[in-house]
């Protein structure tokens, strides 16, 4: 049967992350893959992760099973973190799941499951993994414009119209915060009308919140989910820990359904389950302890904190060095909307050539639709980054 396999396609951003560890120039810099960089170009392990590691191999004693949903402390630590108060803990179902991907996975297999004729809506563009699964899948999918080039804004009234194009019961996938690619984000207000057009046309939300944190701070980032979960009675979110926790290897990531119908939580909790056990049995638990003991314990939880807001805060001023520097040397503002955006990425604007001539001539790695990940710039980057972009007439 293996001459019968067909040539399975290569995802750019995980290719790229090998090509730039191939490249031998010592100057090279990756602006790749979405893994956070310090100053010094390594990804530490945060302080409160190793803190509660070390307490887990004093204090475990036991490597036996867990749950198939896994450890329902997990769910209430992440509930409250990105759903705070909004609803109640009788209208969560959750599941851990293998990272944020995992959670993606197991809710469009619930989708496809449910209605097999149900369309998914992603923003144009997106991250490529999400296309990637749905048409893997086989459920129908359809973009809607999300982000105008020329501004380096959300295109929000194109993105209003086209949804209003979707039938009752089709889900439309959107990003909670720190848009990935872009970088450009809805603004609350943007939300609540948003949320009418979704109550209007019977659409079903699903959130993928892989970067909470990373924005604005955590409870900002997570404003638009809040409210959405708040005035939608079903809801779907997919979290992630690997970024804002830094444990990108632990695979530790989270599905949730939210249902305003306190009466569903069972049933749900239950396909969820039974999802779990389906694809992988028991989902990896070492992360999801590691976060449920940082976000129970002040000490470390205000660790974790402060590491986030100095990350936050370091891609807010690389932003800003960037956006200023470009202005300085090309002497006008059209960069300026790299300051604007937030998260990890934004969406430069240069086309597949010119992402090319960067790497080649200059050493600059950026995903081919020209996302640059922030969190990886420093003084230096910015310059011959500047000097690149330039060169290369963006
Ligand atoms: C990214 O977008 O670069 C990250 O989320 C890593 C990945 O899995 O693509």
């Amino acid at each position: 049967m293996f001459e019968k396999l067909f040539s399975a396609p290569d995802d750019k951003i995980i290719k790229l992350m090998h090509t730039f560890s191939a490249d031998p120039r010592a100057d090279k810099i990756d602006l790749g893959v979405g893994v956070y960089k310090n100053k010094n170009g390594s990804t530490p392990i945060m302080h409160s992760v190793k803190k509660a590691e070390n307490l887990l191999w004093e204090e475990q004693s036991t490597k036996s099973y867990v749950g198939l949903a896994g450890d329902f402390e997990f769910h209430d630590v992440m509930r409250d973190l990105i759903l705070k108060n909004c609803v109640g803990e009788d209208c969560v179902a959750a599941a851990a799941t293998p990272g944020g991907t995992g959670a993606i996975r197991q809710a469009l297999e619930l989708i496809k499951n449910t209605d097999p004729s149900t369309t998914v809506w992603i923003s144009s563009p997106t991250w490529p993994n999400h296309p990637s699964i749905i048409g893997y899948l086989g459920i129908k999918q359809k973009e809607y414009r999300y982000f105008d080039y020329k501004t380096g804004c959300v295109e929000f009234e194109n993105m209003l119209e086209d949804l209003s194009s979707a039938k009752r019961g089709d889900v439309v996938l959107l990003h909670g915060c720190c848009h990935n690619p872009t970088g450009a984000n809805l603004k609350l207000d943007q939300w609540a009308r948003l949320t009418e057009i979704l109550l209007d046309g019977g659409l079903i939300p699903f959130i993928d919140i892989a970067y909470q944190g990373f924005g604005d701070g955590l409870d900002e980032d997570a404003a638009g989910v809040r409210y959405l979960v708040m005035n939608i009675p079903e809801v779907i979110i997919a979290s992630s820990c690997s970024k804002n926790f830094g444990i990108y290897r632990e695979r530790t990531g989270i599905l949730m359904l939210v249902s305003h119908n306190k009466g569903d939580k069972i049933k749900n909790q239950k396909m969820l389950t039974y999802l779990n056990r389906q694809n992988y049995s028991f989902p990896p638990d070492h992360g999801a302890r590691l976060v449920t003991m940082i976000l129970k314990d002040p000490e470390l939880r205000t660790s974790w904190e402060v590491e986030l807001k100095s990350i936050q805060v370091g891609m807010l001023q690389n932003r800003e060095s960037l956006a200023l520097e470009l202005c300085k040397q090309i002497g006008s503002d059209r960069f300026g909307f790299l300051a604007e955006h937030r998260g990890m990425f934004s969406l430069l604007g240069a086309t597949e050539m010119q992402v090319d001539e960067m790497r080649n001539k200059y050493g600059i790695y950026m995903v081919s639709d020209s996302r640059m990940n922030i969190a990886a710039l420093n003084l230096k980057a910015i310059h011959k980054l500047t000097e690149a972009i330039i060169a290369v007439k963006v």
